[in-house]
């Protein structure tokens, strides 16, 4: 039997108060009239933290809390920073670390990620850790090399109990916010690869068990597709999570795969 599908909605850095309150409850509303088998995630930005756990506590809510970055600090005099303390205090319960994004404007490393992993890990939040190669590495041929660096420097490094409790998501760059989705087989393939990376160090039962995401301009229209993939454990969100509409019809096409199979 299929393991249930996550769907993550990272709204990155959108929407007013209004627009994430009217969103949040949106989708709260359409998503109570499913007995859903997919987890749903929606990471708003930090400030609208009480907002998204608040509603994932609602009795019948059916999606968790979740936020897309944590300090990779203790508390203490860290300017501007949130702890996974903090995160934990107020029932946030997935974390994304090690967003594209992050590495590349605010030069998030391998050893940074890993530091805010094992905060996460030590605070009980799940962290859905990112890797994925540019279009350059993609082009001359790298793409396996590059994931695989990200992986083994931080994943690996993880004891198999820490590893249980955590999600990957495989967005190759040059499929983020462009419209251009990597297509189902080469999606298929570098998750293969990751959880043959997986096995190799932790063996095959936390390999299988081991949540991978696709994440990559994926919409309502190739969800269906990209879900049917037999390594791809569900989709990490973006654009497609900030219309109500589009991202329960992602949810569907999750759920869709896993009642047919
Ligand atoms: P898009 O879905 O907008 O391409 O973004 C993907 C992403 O970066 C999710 O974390």
């Amino acid at each position: 039997m299929m393991k249930p599908k996550i769907v993550i909605g990272n709204w990155k850095m959108n929407k007013d108060f209004e627009e994430a309150e009217d969103l949040i409850s949106t989708i709260e509303d359409e998503l109570a009239d499913f007995q859903l088998q997919t987890e749903v995630v929606l990471c708003p930005p930090a400030i609208y933290a009480e907002l998204v756990t608040d509603h994932a506590s609602e009795e019948g809510s059916n999606f968790y809390a979740g936020l897309q970055n944590v300090s990779e600090y203790e508390n203490g005099a860290y300017t501007g920073e949130i702890s996974a303390e903090m995160q934990a205090s107020m029932d946030v319960s997935f974390c994304i670390v090690g967003h594209s994004e992050r590495r590349k404007y605010f030069g998030e490393t391998d050893e940074i990620v890993l530091k805010k992993m094992h905060r996460l890990l030590a605070n009980d939040i799940v962290p859905v850790m990112c890797c994925g190669e540019t279009l350059e590495e993609r082009k001359a041929g790298k793409h396996f090399e590059i994931v695989e660096k990200q992986i083994e420097s931080t994943i690996c490094t993880l004891t198999p109990e820490e590893l249980e409790r955590v999600m990957i998501a495989y967005e190759p760059i040059w499929a983020i916010g462009t419209g251009e989705t990597a297509t189902p087989e080469q999606a298929q393939e570098m998750l293969a690869f990751i959880r043959s990376l997986i096995e190799k160090k932790f063996g095959t039962q936390l390999a299988v068990f081991t949540y991978i995401l696709y994440g990559g301009s994926c919409n309502a229209k190739n969800a269906l597709e990209l879900f049917s993939q037999p390594d791809v454990d569900g989709g990490l969100i973006g654009g497609a999570s900030l219309k109500a509409d589009e991202f329960i019809k992602i949810i569907e096409a999750a759920e869709t795969v896993i009642k047919d199979n």
